[in-house]
């Protein structure tokens, strides 16, 4: 099968590579219909994932048929569609018995394209099968149902449920990609007063007012002095980083209410400074996390009764076999425009 391959920091190939079977008996094959790329696989190209080895298959996202299963699988069947999860779930070990499946000591969490090969490939090895896939409804389409692997359930989930966005309050999102975006969408479901959404780039502002942001702030612009007057001088309810440097968080931390919470979602490379001199008298809870995606199922539901718009993410539509186009396009994002590209065949 063809596969898009890590040769460490700068070199990828899409190439051809031996088919994956079960190893495991617990894995089923799943045969590819839709990917997409993250940030992510652009961060393991650039060498900021060392314990990513050269040889590996890169990628964390996809949708697909199951072709084959292993002895102990007993919840799908080859033939069936399903979602794979960015984040394996080994099913018995004490945190995924706790639905922490990010924390996975049994062999799971965020595996796939890391640890062991990944989703941008002809066909998958996925581990732990009968948890780490969803059975996908008729109705979902393959470009929304990949948004699930990873963009949505990160957003609600490490932004809106550990910010813990609640009727009427005034949520702001610090970076506007794909999972600020999809903090917006997912931040709405709760019926916010104001969801403010705050980017560097004119076209993210322009995309977050689509995703149901009602105020957009250019981030060079005094994003505090906004926050305050729209909250009558008292500041955001919650504030969700998702950009990753220490600019943005320590501007979360500045832009929520006493008792307000900032949500930490961006991967942080460089150490950031928390002004405890500032925040100790606010009450201030200061959350992180990698995603479980135990909301998956309540997500897909979500988007199988038209709850959820998903499709909308997909900006650049290419062939399975179009990966290294692919990944110029996304990588390149700030001129293409683009905010998911999404491979199907
Ligand atoms: N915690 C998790 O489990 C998890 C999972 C997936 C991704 N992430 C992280 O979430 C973050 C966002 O991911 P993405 O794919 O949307 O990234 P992205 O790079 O596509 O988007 C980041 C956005 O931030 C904007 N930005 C950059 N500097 C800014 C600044 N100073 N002020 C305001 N906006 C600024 C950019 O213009 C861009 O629109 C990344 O750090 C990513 O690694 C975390
Ligand atoms: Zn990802
Ligand atoms: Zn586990």
């Amino acid at each position: 099968m063809k596969a898009m391959v890590f040769h460490g920091p700068g070199r990828r190939s899409w190439q051809d590579v031996p088919d994956p079977e079960p190893v495991d008996p617990t894995d089923a094959v799943v045969r590819v219909t839709a990917a997409t790329i993250c940030g992510t696989d652009l961060h393991i190209l650039k060498g900021d994932v060392p314990e990513v080895e050269p040889g590996r298959v890169l990628g964390h996202e996809a949708v697909g048929v199951v072709e084959q299963v292993g002895a102990a699988v007993t919840g799908i069947k080859p033939g069936d569609r399903v979602l794979v999860s960015c984040i394996s779930t080994c099913g018995r070990c004490s945190y995924c018995r706790t639905g922490v499946y990010g924390q996975c000591l049994g062999g799971g969490g965020w595996v796939l394209g890391h640890t062991v090969d990944g989703t941008h490939a002809e066909y998958l090895r996925v581990p732990f099968a009968d948890t780490s896939t969803h059975l996908l409804p008729d109705g979902v389409g393959d470009a929304a149902a990949v948004m699930l692997s990873d963009i949505l359930p990160t957003a609600y989930e490490v932004g809106v449920l550990n910010g813990q966005v609640r009727p009427g309050q005034t949520v702001v999102v610090v970076g506007a990609g794909p999972i600020g975006l999809a903090a917006v969408e997912t931040a709405r479901l709760f019926s916010p007063g104001h969801v403010v959404a705050v980017d560097l780039a004119a076209p993210r502002l322009e995309a977050a007012k689509q995703f149901g942001a009602d105020v957009t702030v250019d981030a060079a612009e005094d994003v505090e002095a906004v926050v305050a007057e729209l909250t009558g001088g008292l500041g955001a309810d919650v504030a969700i980083e998702a950009v990753g440097v220490p600019e943005t968080f320590e501007l979360c931390t500045r832009l929520i209410r006493p008792g307000g919470r900032v949500a930490n979602v961006g991967v942080h490379g460089k150490p950031a400074t928390l002004h405890l001199e500032q925040l100790w008298i606010r009450n201030a809870t200061i959350t992180t996390g990698l995603v479980d995606t135990i909301s998956t199922p309540t997500l897909l539901k979500m988007l199988a009764d038209g709850r959820l718009d998903a499709d909308r993410f997909a900006t650049h539509h290419f062939a399975l076999d179009e990966f290294d186009l692919a990944y110029d396009v996304f990588a390149r994002s700030a001129e293409t425009g683009a905010l998911k590209v999404v491979l199907t065949r």
